[in-house]
């Protein structure tokens, strides 16, 4: 079965075709001929998700999945949630994180979440699988490894930020391998229907 991954981060892909197994074939949005920017103009993780798998059901008929993802803050009412990756105005993860401590100083309440949404579309239906990592933000930043506001978020039940795990260990905890893990259990169950 073909399905398209709508991303054209090459690690991710890698990711979930380990997960995924030889019951489906996946394709890059270059693979389907897509060259252009998808839209992601909703004001929800949900939105932005769904925005991006149903364009890609409708300009190029393949059956399809986007995942979105994003920090959301209790103290800032869920910021800065969809507005993740700009928050400062800019991708700099650096500046990004700066924003957020410098808006968190007079707040007590450091408890956040990362949530990941990912929107299947398959034969024209819609469906949707979210994951969730709970967790608080420090002060100031510890670790080097991935990415984003790793370095300040520390999952529940741990003494260490993101930052400072392995990718496997991060792998284990986070909302987008849980999101992940949804998927692909939903999708077997699927083909194994279908088969
Ligand atoms: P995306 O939808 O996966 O591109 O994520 C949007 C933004 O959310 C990223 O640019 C990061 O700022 C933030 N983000 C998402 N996932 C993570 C994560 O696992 N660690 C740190 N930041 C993340």
């Amino acid at each position: 079965m073909q399905l398209c991954f709508a991303t054209n981060n090459a690690h991710k892909l890698e990711e979930i075709k380990a997960l995924l197994g030889d019951s489906f074939t996946l394709k890059t949005l270059k693979e389907i001929g897509c060259e252009e920017e998808l839209p992601e103009t909703t004001d929800t993780i949900e939105g932005n998700s769904r925005q991006k798998a149903e364009y890609v059901w409708e300009h190029f008929g393949i059956d399809c999945f986007a995942d979105d993802s994003g920090l959301e803050i209790t103290a800032l009412n869920g910021a800065p949630g969809v507005h993740s990756a700009y928050y400062s105005g800019s991708r700099d993860f650096q500046q990004n994180i700066a924003r957020v401590l410098t808006e968190l100083k007079s707040h007590t309440d450091r408890s956040a979440r990362f949530k990941t949404v990912i929107t299947l579309v398959l034969n024209g239906e819609v469906h949707q699988f979210e994951g969730i990592a709970e967790g608080h933000l420090l002060e100031a930043q510890r670790g080097v490894q991935g990415f984003g506001y790793d370095p300040i978020f520390v999952p529940e039940g741990h003494e260490r930020t993101f930052a400072e795990m392995s990718i496997d260990e991060k792998g284990k905890l986070s909302h987008r391998a849980r999101a992940f893990a949804k998927l692909v259990a939903f999708l077997q169950t699927y083909s194994g229907i279908n088969s």
